[in-house]
């Protein structure tokens, strides 16, 4: 097996509740190989992951103390499994991912400690960097937000869709599906890991789209018009909870403030506009 080069899951994650969930890890383990690296299989271009038995982040232990004091399931973590669960979990999502018609790589083998998937070219994060025209990054998030919408329909959700796990087709405008690690549903109700997927995409998306409240609210229209619903209790109670936080970092906005948190606050800051429909 050829290894190329090195990719891991240590860039900064987005939206401000969940920035930390792979920026700091308890890395007691020797860093010799790569959690995820490209990599050769069968004469193709393939991908391998690791099991990994550090996975429990500060980010997860702030999100356990987070979730006492505010009692939303949403905020749950979410990374129960560690090492070859994760792994023949993240396997068996993929399955049934594929199962139902969603774009994700195919399993070209499976063990307790690693997953070999075939190679589906790039991120959308990738394709949203290289475009400089902000009207493009729109229409490209749309698709994930039309994406993410017929991913709830079929009663799944993704866990984490950060614009670096899906994929992205340039010449389609195809979506698809990364990192199924997380099982979300293993923690919280269906309605619960869809809003957090819809709030994650939304804070990843901020980003892409300079911050613009028109345009995010732009996804959560195509979102909801994808699914011909209005905005979901669960999100709907996020919103509300964290209103005064929100006002609070809204007013005292500084130039210090994190993109994370920035992102999170223009997204709630949307959100609320739609409390009172
Ligand atoms: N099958 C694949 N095809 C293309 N890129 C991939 C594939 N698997 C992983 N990657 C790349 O590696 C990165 C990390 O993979 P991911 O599955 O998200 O694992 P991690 O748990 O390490 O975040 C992705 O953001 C993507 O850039
Ligand atoms: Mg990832």
């Amino acid at each position: 097996m050829t290894v190329n080069h090195r990719v891991g899951g240590s860039s900064p994650s987005q939206g401000a509740i969940f920035r930390l969930t792979h920026a700091v890890t308890f890395d007691s383990a020797s860093p010799a190989a790569p959690r995820t690296e490209r990599t050769t299989y069968q004469e193709r271009t393939a991908w391998i992951k690791r099991a990994d038995d550090n996975k429990v982040t500060i980010w997860h232990r702030l999100q356990v103390i987070l979730a006492r004091l505010i009692p939303l399931t949403l905020l749950r973590p979410t990374v129960p499994r560690l090492g070859a669960p994760a792994l023949l979990g993240e396997a068996e999502r993929l399955h049934l991912f594929a199962a139902k018609g969603f774009w994700v790589p195919t399993v070209l083998h499976s063990s307790e400690r690693e997953l070999i998937l075939s190679d589906e070219g790039q991120t959308l994060k990738m394709a949203l960097d290289g475009t400089p025209d902000i009207s493009t990054r729109v229409i490209m998030l749309e698709h994930g937000a039309v994406m993410l919408a017929r991913l709830h329909s079929a009663q799944l959700a993704h866990g984490r869709p950060y614009t670096r796990d899906l994929l992205y087709d340039p010449a389609s405008g195809k979506v698809g599906f990364l990192d199924l690690e997380e099982d979300p549903q293993a923690r919280m109700t269906l309605a619960d890991a869809q809003a957090r997927d819809i709030w994650i995409y939304l804070c990843s998306a901020a980003r892409h789209l300079d911050q613009d409240r028109g345009r995010i609210n732009q996804l959560v229209q195509v979102y909801l018009q994808s699914r011909g619903i209005p905005l979901p209790t669960p999100l709907r109670t996020l919103t509300r909870i964290l209103r005064p936080l929100r006002w609070i970092l809204s007013t005292i906005r500084c130039a210090g403030m994190g993109k994370d948190v920035k992102s999170a606050v223009t997204v709630n800051a949307v959100l609320e506009t739609y409390l009172t429909t």
